[in-house]
């Protein structure tokens, strides 16, 4: 499909839901129990309101940062997310090089389905890697090795998968561990991979290049006899402490960031424990349904650090003027997770590319309206923040 084509990143969701079999598109697009969490991220962005100002700033606004002395061309970063590789055969790789063309971050997550270090040369772009540890410290520190030896520019690790969330689509469709495949479940999941001939085509090629060599996709494993992968599922946690992530801080000599923070205390707690960046997330509602909006905290974990860590937000940014009002409630820069995988689901790289196009077009054209000459100019005076926010 040809990705201009794509108008929106609500587009975008449509076109996938048509590309890939249901259960795939249920589990990139749902939440968890209720999915409560899951509408509260967006409905928060949605009850932000712009204040702006009139015949002041003239030509187009720039919308470059600098993140963690990274320059970003965009405040926008690739979050990371499971299983791309099934998503479409372009896969991890095909998510790092159009973050390279956009001129920003992507990063891999540990159960991507990809070896670490072979997205680590698949774009020049700057890469981060997002840590689960199933396996627990031994393995951990052999993926810290391995993504410090492999060159990434940062390190996350996500502290909200003590458990994994209940998601309850995934639960239907008979696809979460243990795995419990009925003979109605089987035949119902046959039917639906049999409605998408042209993934089943992409799979099966991507399957056949990788036998013969070409794109080996290996796990990111350091080694160990049964894959971060499928430890995470079969186990269904990646519980961390906080004396884990200091124990990581010695380790890891680069950037670090602590992913899924909801309070101001766990914000402190994460900058005394080493972290230069905390990634305010709730899983995007797939974890804890009932965690908040992260929106609704994000100015309460702004003004706790005061400026001594980096702030990144993820769940529920699906606009360009979403991007705009995390940035003014005081994010450095937010990351997009089910957008991009939209967008890789209909086709591929060129769809991550035109998700990551729009959200810019979108960005400068609401900056331009708001009379707003920059990204860096924006403050809470541009936008109201309802009461309860
Ligand atoms: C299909 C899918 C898989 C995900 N896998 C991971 C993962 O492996 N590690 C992780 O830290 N977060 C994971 N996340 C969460 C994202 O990193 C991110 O926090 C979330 O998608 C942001 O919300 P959004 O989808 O509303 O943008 C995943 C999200 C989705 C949708």
């Amino acid at each position: 499909m040809d990705a201009s084509r794509i108008y929106s990143v609500g587009d975008a969701r449509r076109r996938a839901a048509r590309a890939v079999p249901r259960a795939l598109f249920d589990y990139i697009d749902g939440g968890a129990d209720d999915e409560v969490t899951l509408q509260q991220n967006e409905r928060a962005f949605q009850e932000v309101t712009f204040r702006p100002r009139m015949a002041g700033a003239t030509g187009d606004p720039q919308v470059s940062t600098t993140l963690l002395g990274t320059p970003l061309s965009l405040p926008v970063l690739l979050a990371p997310c499971g299983l791309v590789r099934f998503m479409h055969p372009d896969g991890a790789p095909g998510i790092a090089r159009a973050a390279a063309a956009a001129g920003t971050v992507s990063v891999l997550s540990t159960v991507a389905g990809s070896s670490l270090e072979e997205f680590a040369t698949s774009s020049p772009g700057p890469k981060w890697f997002q840590l689960y540890s199933p396996g627990g410290p031994e393995q951990t520190e052999g993926l810290v090795g391995r993504a410090q030896r492999a060159g990434y520019d940062g390190l996350v690790v996500t502290l909200d998968t003590p458990a994994l969330g209940h998601r309850e689509r995934d639960v239907r469709h008979g696809v979460t561990q243990p795995f419990r495949f009925t003979p109605a479940s089987a035949s119902r999941l046959a039917a639906q991979v049999a409605l998408r001939p042209r993934w089943v085509t992409g799979m099966v090629r991507a399957a056949v290049r990788a036998r013969s060599g070409a794109a080996e996709p290996t796990d990111t494993s350091a080694g160990a006899a049964a894959s971060p992968t499928a430890r995470l599922v079969a186990m269904g946690a990646s519980p961390f402490s906080w004396d884990d992530v200091t124990a990581i801080r010695h380790q890891w000599t680069g950037p670090l960031a602590v992913k899924g923070v909801l309070c101001a205390d766990d914000a402190r707690r994460a900058v005394e424990a080493g972290c230069d960046a905390v990634i305010v997330s709730n899983h995007g509602g797939r974890q804890l349904d009932g965690a908040p909006a992260t929106l609704r905290v994000l100015p309460e974990i702004v003004d706790a650090l005061g400026g001594t860590a980096a702030v990144v937000l993820d769940s529920g940014v699906r606009r360009g003027s979403d991007v705009v009002k995390a940035v003014a409630a005081g994010a450095d820069a937010v990351m997009i997770g089910r957008p991009y995988l939209y967008g890789l689901a209909t086709c591929g790289e060129a769809g991550v590319r035109r998700v990551l196009e729009i959200l810019r077009i979108e960005m400068v054209r609401t900056l331009s309206l708001m009379g707003c000459p920059s990204v860096s100019a924006l403050d809470r005076s541009w936008i109201e923040l309802p009461s309860a926010i």
